[in-house]
């Protein structure tokens, strides 16, 4: 028997507590969420992105009809100098076409009577003007689609078309072509599909997007992950070269090994969190970079840190204010004004900052952080500054950060974890003895490693399990996020993610339906439950109280292999039957979405009526959610 008192208020949880987590790790930015359509749309590919890449990767010279010509790739007098490559295609005769062909990432998708916004910058090199043609074609060369495009000037100037496939085409490539003796400069040969989430411009793919906005986080963590503090000084993600006019962003490389071409960034970010209803938690480097990358200190701390020159610190403590003033600054500020310019007059409301990403807490750390983390609080003492206590080695557990914590009065503390699900199963009783005069915690990144890194119910249930302890504990356990969000099927370097995709597919996980539960029935009130002869082994329960509709939430989670049968009994709910939400997710601990070897789980919902005697029996292996009305 599980009795819930709902007469009285319950503890005051965050609001806040489930978030995702986004990175572009493993494609999951160019490629994935970002909508663009074409690799290496601005040739600035190089081997240190990936070995063997150059400017010219992804892109093929084709010439047609007896066309003759070249590609080769200058960078003398630019579209930008943060975009500095550019392709020239030079035509030898009259004759033929020859053109510049791209492959996009594994195939270009298209969808029959969809429209797909084509641009590029051009210049024209010699006298004779080039005429240029853009075309969407099958592998056997056939059209799909194509546009002629103006003649391009002596000056660099943005040409664009508007495309509409003829058929449906999971591997379409693209060719831009030119015809007649002469030189073109091209530059950012992009495509995107018209119909983007929210229909933005230089947006997210629709499908992607909705599957991350279906799980209704209540905040966005962006860019990363190590990501952020990449692996030395000159790859640290700075914000301010991922906004304003995207050809004059500047891309850089990607710690996983490929290229961050910066189209989704800061702004895209924002955006994409305003749209979906969910605060942004964007996490800036401490002025250091990973904790994995290089060594120059060895001793007491381990390997050491590349950490930006202390003399250069001032300048970028001062870039780390000036994204607070980009996202809340009024219009007419310096940064506000940048935000403005880019169509968003009117503040972010940005209110969380990660400092640090997983970080080795040595003093080339402290110095940094502390330095930055400071200037936040005098200037901007209204943002709630998120520390890191770095990476949790097996036995150290975050010792060195918290000390750094508990001295500098951090508000909130990133933790990160990944373990096997029975160490998360082990665990739940982690936060319970947590001293709450300490900072508060943001679980930025954790999940349950199963054998063979697989995204099984086993791992899933396991997540589900410390979920309720985190909601029992959402007084001091404020934010969390699964991590990583997205891995494309076929080019991840690291699993298990929450979810996979195609080109053309989202591949949601188990372990994404257990997110979606928990945040799309959160609460901001815990109530207090008994189960009658106390907890029972391997039946987590956690019972919340939504603010905004009055509903009461429970939460079991049965991890054992045979069905416990509860009687639920609430006192305090207001007299007549009321109406429950009953969703069940359940199978077996091996079993695996989109596997290929049964049918994916997903969870089932089915309306009861909820009254004094109502029983609820938990399937073996299962998390429900018995989601009581109010009304
Ligand atoms: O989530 C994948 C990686 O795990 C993150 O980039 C890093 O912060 C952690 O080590």
């Amino acid at each position: 028997r599980l009795r819930i008192d709902a007469t009285r208020p319950g503890k005051p949880i965050s609001g806040d507590l489930f978030g995702v987590f986004f990175e572009d790790l493993n494609y999951a930015a160019d490629g994935g969420l970002y909508a663009e359509l074409v690799q290496n749309r601005s040739f600035e590919f190089s081997a240190s992105d990936h070995r063997g890449w150059d400017s010219l990767t992804g892109w093929t010279l084709v010439e047609l009809d007896g066309g003759e010509g070249e590609v080769v790739v200058e960078s003398n007098q630019p579209l930008h100098a943060n975009n500095p490559s550019y392709a020239v295609l030079g035509t030898r005769s009259d004759q033929g076409r020859v053109g510049l062909q791209n492959v996009g990432f594994a195939g270009i998708a298209l969808t029959e009577g969809q429209k797909y916004d084509f641009s590029l910058f051009a210049r024209q090199l010699a006298d004779q003007p080039s005429e240029l043609v853009v075309r969407l074609e099958d592998h056997a060369g056939q059209a799909i689609t194509e546009a002629r495009l103006p003649a391009p000037d002596a000056s660099w100037g943005r040409l664009a078309a508007e495309l509409t496939a003829s058929r449906t085409i999971d591997n379409a490539r693209l060719t831009v072509c030119s015809t007649g003796a002469g030189r073109v400069g091209l530059d950012m040969i992009s495509l995107f599909p018209r119909d983007t989430f929210q229909g933005r411009k230089n947006g997210l793919r629709r499908d992607l997007a909705q599957a991350i906005a279906d799980l209704r986080p209540k905040f966005v963590r962006f860019p990363g992950g190590c990501l952020v503090h990449g692996d030395g000084v000159d790859n640290i993600y700075r914000w301010q070269d991922s906004v304003g006019p995207v050809h004059q962003r500047k891309g850089q490389r990607n710690i996983w090994r490929y290229h961050q071409s910066l189209g989704l960034g800061y702004f895209e970010y924002f955006q994409f969190c305003e749209d979906i209803g969910a605060k942004p938690l964007p996490v800036v480097a401490a002025g250091v970079s990973c904790q994995n990358s290089g060594a120059s200190v060895t001793g007491r701390w381990g390997r050491g840190q590349l950490g930006i020159a202390l003399e250069d610190m001032p300048a970028y403590t001062q870039e780390v204010l000036d994204l607070i003033e980009y996202a809340n600054g009024p219009a007419d500020s310096r940064w506000g004004s940048v935000r403005a310019a880019s169509g968003h007059p009117e503040p972010l409301g940005l209110e969380y900052l990660g400092v640090g990403n997983e970080d080795r807490i040595s003093p080339e750390f402290a110095v940094r952080f502390q330095m930055i983390q400071q200037a936040i609080a005098e200037r901007y003492p209204e943002i709630t500054v998120v520390g890191t206590v770095g990476p949790a080695p097996d036995g150290e557990d975050f010792a060195n950060g918290w000390e750094i914590a508990d001295r500098l009065r951090l508000a909130m503390v990133d933790e990160h974890y990944y373990r096997s699900p029975q160490w998360f199963l082990e665990n739940l009783t982690r936060y319970d003895g947590y001293d709450r005069s300490r900072s508060a915690v943001y679980l930025g990144e954790y999940a349950a490693h199963d054998q063979g890194r697989r995204s099984t119910l086993r791992s899933a249930l396991a997540e589900a399990a410390y979920l309720t302890h985190l909601e029992r504990n959402g007084d001091i356990v404020q934010l969390s996020s699964y991590a990583p969000l997205l891995g494309k099927v076929g080019a991840t370097q690291w699993t298990p993610d929450l979810i996979y995709f195609t080109n053309t597919e989202v591949r949601p996980t188990i372990n994404y339906y257990v997110q979606q539960l928990f945040s799309c029935n959160s609460g901001e009130e815990l109530l207090t439950h008994e189960l009658a002869g106390g907890e029972v082994p391997g039946l987590p329960v956690s019972v919340v109280r939504s603010a905004e509709s009055g509903d009461l939430v429970i939460k079991l989670v049965n991890t054992s292999s045979a069905p416990r049968e509860l009687a639920i009994e609430v006192t305090g709910l207001g007299s007549g039957v009321h109406t429950a939400a009953v969703t069940v997710l359940a199978g077996q601990p091996d079993d695996v979405n989109h596997d290929g070897l049964g049918r994916d789980l997903a969870p089932v919902q089915h309306e009861v009526e909820f009254g004094p005697d109502y029983h609820h029996t938990a399937p073996p292996h299962s998390l429900s959610i018995v989601r009581i009305s109010n009304g």
